[in-house]
């Protein structure tokens, strides 16, 4: 969602801050804007609806000088996508400007109460009450001090927030706070930066600080950072990571689009996550921070997940009740935040599955299970997100950036986390052996290669995008594991080529979707060898008898299936029925893809969505 950057320093502001903005892009916004301050203590503030190559247009024209700003890509949640609404928002006197990512929850109080002391207000957003909170205390108890003011500003606010703040006062200063959204921090020899993420700092620096809820921290020019805590104390040693990736992982190199990208990059994704993890004690996992006998001793395991992780969390549900023996619950993090009367025992773990690692509703979630006295275990690809921090203990998938807002390579990866998780447990609580955990981890290694062969067919997936033109509907189906494929197939078509994918189990197609099938109607069955593939099979000849075009994903040599559909997604021979979901869906993906793109549409950026998405 929102983006933020800032920086303060040797160059010029205005170039910096609209890359930055760039690299935030994948977030998803509607419109962007910079403002920056020049040395002589004028500001210039460019802002748009749109992208940030229209800004760039527009910044290009004005040219904003000066080597200190702020800029922002806006999610829009209070007001239209308009250039008025679009960040950064002015104080009154139009000294102070402000960016902000989050929700201002209280801000019709303090609107109504600002302006019955005269302060008047251009925007329809939440966030225009910052800036006249900060000019309040500029100009009172705080003056001449711009992180003191800001500090008191933000303690009027309820909600969450990441803001960044510069004033026409203090050129060269840019002062930063945050509860609940993420931000972080980076101080160089070229100035300090401060951003949303990491992408944007990738560039310029491998080691960025982090803000604790309520930590202000003033940047100056030299790249000098001091942060100060809720109490009003100096943090000397804040928390700090080094970015474990190159910064041309965040980039195309040579792709047409990231999905295209992410979606190849996923058999060596694969690889580095399963890499020194099998030890002479089963599955290396000590990121888990349990002994054996504290794993040992898990009776329940409850899932949370948004999206694409949701359908992790129910292939995991599966692996961890095959192999650990474990009951398994898989909620949905928002529902589960209104579900009063869950129940945990006394031994229950809460496994949070989320590649951004600040998905509010999965936070809000995991903070309430470990309220409920649960452990907490994360599965995330962002280093140093929210849900790592608060996590008893965190597995990073490793997958490295993941740009486009359909998620890919983090949901083979997220998948091939929990089922080490899975083994870890099964090990830990007697349920299997040594030798059995050797057997599934060589299993696991082989899906690297698996997943390259599929790769190497996506010709089929071209092909098969074709029976999607002009269509308005699709059905996707598939039994066990499979249908959870068909529900990620569903979601990534859904994503980004806005045509309505319903996806079900196939033996529940009988009961309601089945009315939906029409002469040409496309379906997409998930049909690879297992034991229920019979099943599947009849659904498929009910599908057919009433016209469908079925594209059908199966496993080679399936001569049933070869004569019976139209189109075949062809999947290798796997080693073992978990494997088969992290292959096969390689080929939904590639298909959604193509559908998208034959249809004109920006893969990467799908309208309305958000990477990361930060409100509830
Ligand atoms: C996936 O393609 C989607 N963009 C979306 O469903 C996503 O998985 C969901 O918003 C959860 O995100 P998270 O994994 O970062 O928590």
């Amino acid at each position: 969602m929102c983006g933020v950057v800032g920086y303060t320093g040797r160059k010029q502001a205005a170039a910096w801050l609209l890359d930055g903005l760039a690299t935030l892009e994948y977030r998803g916004y509607d419109s962007a804007g910079i403002q920056v301050v020049s040395s002589s203590g004028n500001l210039h503030g460019v802002k748009c609806a749109g992208r940030v190559a229209d800004l760039r247009e527009r910044a290009a024209a004005a040219n904003p000088e000066g080597t200190c700003g702020i800029g922002h890509t806006r999610w829009a949640t209070h007001g239209a996508p308009t250039d008025r609404n679009a960040h950064p928002h002015l104080d009154g006197s139009g000294r102070i400007a402000v960016v902000h990512n989050g929700i201002i929850e209280n801000f019709q109080e303090l609107k109504r109460e600002l302006m019955a002391t005269g302060h008047q207000f251009r925007s329809d957003t939440d966030t225009e009450v910052i800036p006249h909170l900060i000019q309040e205390a500029w100009e009172g108890p705080a003056k001449g001090d711009l992180a003191m003011a800001v500090r008191n500003a933000c303690d009027r606010l309820e909600g969450s927030w990441a803001v960044a703040c510069v004033c026409a006062d203090v050129p060269g200063t840019l002062v930063v706070t945050r509860k609940g959204s993420p931000l972080v921090v980076a101080s160089t020899d070229d100035g300090a930066y401060a951003a949303s993420d990491v992408m944007p700092l990738a560039d310029v620096t491998s080691h960025v600080l982090q803000l604790n809820d309520y930590d202000v921290a003033t940047l100056t020019s030299d790249g000098a950072i001091r942060i100060v805590d809720r109490d009003g104390r100096v943090v000397d040693n804040p928390t700090s990571f080094d970015i474990d990736w190159d910064a041309s992982a965040a980039k195309m190199g040579g792709y047409s689009d990231f999905m295209a990208k992410e979606i190849n990059e996923q058999p060596e994704a694969i690889e580095r996550l399963l890499k020194d993890r099998l030890g002479e004690h089963g599955i290396e996992l000590d990121e888990l921070s349990l002994s054996r006998s504290e794993l040992a001793a898990i009776d329940k395991i409850v899932i949370i997940a948004c999206g694409t992780s949701y359908h992790v969390g129910l292939i995991a549900k599966v692996a961890i009740e095959r192999w650990a023996k474990v009951p398994v619950a898989v909620e949905f993090a928002s529902e589960f935040n209104y579900n009063e009367d869950y129940l945990v025992t006394d031994h229950t773990m809460c496994l949070v599955i989320t590649q951004s690692g600040e998905t509010a509703d999965t936070l809000a979630a995991a903070r309430r299970m470990r309220g409920m006295g649960c452990t907490v275990f994360a599965i995330t690809n962002v280093l140093g997100s929210t849900a790592a921090r608060e996590a008893d203990g965190t597995l990073y998938i490793q997958a490295g950036p993941e740009v486009a807002v359909a998620s890919t390579k983090a949901y083979t990866a997220q998948m091939i986390a929990s089922y080490l998780l899975a083994l870890r447990l099964a090990y830990a609580n007697g349920r299997m052996t040594l030798a059995e955990v050797q057997k599934h981890y060589r299993d696991m290694e082989q899906v690297p290669d698996l997943m390259r062969e599929v790769l190497n067919r996506r010709w089929q997936d071209k092909q098969a995008s074709q029976r999607f033109r002009d269509k308005q509907s699709s059905l996707f189906l598939g039994r066990n594991v499979s249908s959870t494929t068909a529900y990620e197939g569903a979601l990534k078509l859904k994503e980004i080529s806005y045509l309505h994918a319903e996806a079900y189990p196939s033996g529940e197609m009988k009961h309601g979707p089945i009315s939906l099938i029409e002469g040409g109607f496309p379906v997409v069955a998930i049909v690879p060898a297992d034991h229920v593939h019979d099943k599947t099979v009849s659904n498929i000849q009910e599908c057919l008898a009433r016209g469908a075009v079925v594209i059908a994903v199966a496993t080679d040599g399936d001569e049933k299936i070869a004569k019976m559909c139209q189109e075949v997604l062809w999947v290798p021979q796997c080693p073992d029925q978990l494997i088969v979901p992290a292959v096969s869906v390689i080929h939904l993906q590639l298909l959604a893809r193509y559908v998208a793109r034959e249809r004109g549409y920006d893969v990467d950026k799908p309208r309305n969505l958000a990477k990361s998405v930060t409100v509830e």
